[in-house]
């Protein structure tokens, strides 16, 4: 898979794509990243990206000249064709789900803005999607592009160490994940609950998918579609919503 990212902070991304998942991932040779410069596609001296938004108001706006001049070259680069992403708090949420279509693209272009954002027309005319990373407002798109890079680098094959691990994690079957203990057995005086000691994988299954339920339910409730859940899953959430 190839990922290119088009921003005005380069240098943002040069210690997060040597480390962890997605270091590994590029070493591996499963994902490539390639960063580009937009105002290395201003055609002015001052290389100038943004200008003052019609009709008023604060801040300035990434031109669209600079980034269509930036997307047409882009998409003479092979592998083709490319998905075109816009990071903007305007998008529609990012999660688990679209991040699994995002993985199995080719190619994918993140378009990292800035200042109070990109010229409407590039949303409109130049991308296929439109992705926030959540409710709230960056200052650059250069976060949320590493974001979506890191979740669709460790769906790649054989980046992830375990591979298992991914299946059993929040959001893979619509609920949040169980809690999870290591050694010591008892820590500041707290007790690793008793039966994930007794060595019995059915009860530890079973735990496990109660206590992802009850998490769920009491933080995320609307993550719970009652298509997916078993007649014991109902049951519980019966008792949850008594509690
Ligand atoms: C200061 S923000 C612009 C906010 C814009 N004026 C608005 O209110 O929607 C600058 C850039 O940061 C990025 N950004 C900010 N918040 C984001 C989010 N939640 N998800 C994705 N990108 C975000 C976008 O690329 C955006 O163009």
């Amino acid at each position: 898979m190839v990922v290119d990212i088009l921003t005005l902070a380069p240098g943002y991304f040069a210690s997060p794509l040597q480390e962890g998942m997605i270091g590994r991932g590029i070493r591996q040779g499963a994902i490539r990243v390639r960063i580009f410069q937009l105002r290395e596609f201003s055609t002015d001296r001052h290389r100038t990206v943004d200008d003052r938004p019609f009709g008023g108001g604060a801040g300035m706006i990434l031109k669209p000249e600079p980034i269509a001049r930036a997307l047409n070259f882009l998409r003479q680069v092979p592998p083709g064709p490319p998905q075109v992403v816009l990071l903007t708090p305007r998008g529609r949420p990012l999660d688990q789900a679209l991040v699994k279509k995002l993985s199995g693209k080719r190619r994918l272009i993140l378009i990292c803005g800035r200042y109070e954002g990109v010229d409407e027309r590039i949303a409109a005319h130049y991308c296929h999607d439109q992705i926030s990373i959540g409710d709230y407002v960056l200052s650059g798109g250069e976060p949320a592009a590493l974001v979506v890079l890191d979740a669709v680098v460790r769906l790649q094959p054989q980046v992830l160490g375990c591979p298992e691990s991914k299946d059993e994690e929040s959001y893979e079957d619509g609920l949040l994940e169980y809690p999870h203990y290591t050694r010591p057995r008892i820590f500041e005086g707290h007790p690793v609950p008793e039966v994930l000691l007794t060595g019995d994988h059915e009860r530890v299954r079973h735990w496990r998918r109660r206590q992802a339920l009850s998490r769920t339910w009491e933080i995320r409730p609307g993550l719970i579609r009652e298509e997916g859940l078993t007649p014991d899953d109902l049951q519980l959430i019966r008792e949850i919503k008594k509690r």
